[in-house]
């Protein structure tokens, strides 16, 4: 067998151009969707990340504000901004980039942020909604994985049996709770658990996070499983990859992820469709 790729940029693409429907929309309306991106410190990767994020809003005709601030910047002065840009009617989403320097508290930070605007998804009150099936914002990578499986016609999960590797606050556990609102009996498993291809062998759906490679390999899944694959990784030769073993999988999934080009855009694309909605909430 030879897997089907799950095309992240062909789906990005589509619900971008759907994205900018809404946002033409409600602008003309008087309202222009708007994000606000706060980045502390000179990280180069959190550098790249913050440009793609601001580039993607142009894209999509949003308002964007980019707030770069020296790593000496202090704890209560970033909670200051937050707070300002909480009460900033122009802004409707904001996203602080991780990680933030030693000195500050990222947790502090999160929490800080209104969780009307809390559009990465971060908030204890978007995880707590996401739990009981409340409205929230919906953290964006796993929220991305969710649209790849809808766009293999896998919507509804009933019946499936879904295998989560990694139990992070912002992948693993919102990926479960977000598998179990779609119907699928889920398991979550992690560094301690004992014969973790005992676990995916039994899987329909595997999704890999853990930020490690080759975590999953072709005997560990049943044929014609799907695999979703939310590593970034570098290999041998310094190319990106992701957490499986993408060329082996392949022959026995189904559908796979590839790397690059698979979760990678969601991420971005899903924090459009946060956005989007927060503007729209606060129009109605
Ligand atoms: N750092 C790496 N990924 C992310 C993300 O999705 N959101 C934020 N805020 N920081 C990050």
């Amino acid at each position: 067998m030879t897997a089907q790729l799950i095309d992240g940029n062909a789906l990005s693409k589509q619900l971008r151009g759907e994205v900018a429907q809404r946002a033409a929309a409600l602008t003309a309306k008087g309202l222009k969707p708007g994000l606000a991106v706060v980045l502390v410190g000179d990280n180069p990767a959190s550098q790249v990340y913050v440009r793609n994020k601001v580039k993607a809003c142009e894209d999509v005709g949003f308002h964007s504000v980019l707030e770069k601030y020296d790593a000496t910047l202090s704890e209560a002065e970033l909670l200051a901004r937050v707070e300002s840009l909480n009460n900033d009617p122009s802004i409707h989403g904001i996203l602080v980039q991780l990680p933030l320097p030693k000195h500050i508290d990222d947790h502090k930070v999160i929490e800080a942020i209104s969780p009307l605007k809390d559009v990465d998804g971060f908030h204890v009150a978007s995880a707590g909604a996401l739990m009981v099936g409340e409205v929230g914002f919906k953290a964006c990578t796993p929220y991305g994985c969710m649209k790849m499986l809808e766009s293999i016609g896998m919507k509804d999960l009933r019946g499936k049996h879904a295998v989560v590797i990694g139990r992070s606050n912002i992948v693993g556990k919102p990926m479960a709770m977000m598998l179990l609102a779609a119907n699928a009996t889920v398991t979550i498993t992690h560094s301690g658990t004992a014969d973790l291809g005992a676990m995916t062998r039994q899987a329909d759906i595997v999704v890999a996070a853990v930020g490690k490679r080759n975590v999953l390999t072709a005997d560990m899944v049943k044929p014609g499983a799907v695999v979703i694959d939310v590593g970034m990784n570098r290999d041998d030769e310094g190319k990106l990859c992701g957490d499986v073993d993408f060329a082996g999988l392949k022959e026995v999934a189904s559908h796979i992820t590839p790397v690059p080009g698979g979760v990678g855009p969601m991420t971005i694309t899903m924090l459009l469709v946060n956005t989007m909605e927060a503007a729209e909430r606060t129009f109605a």
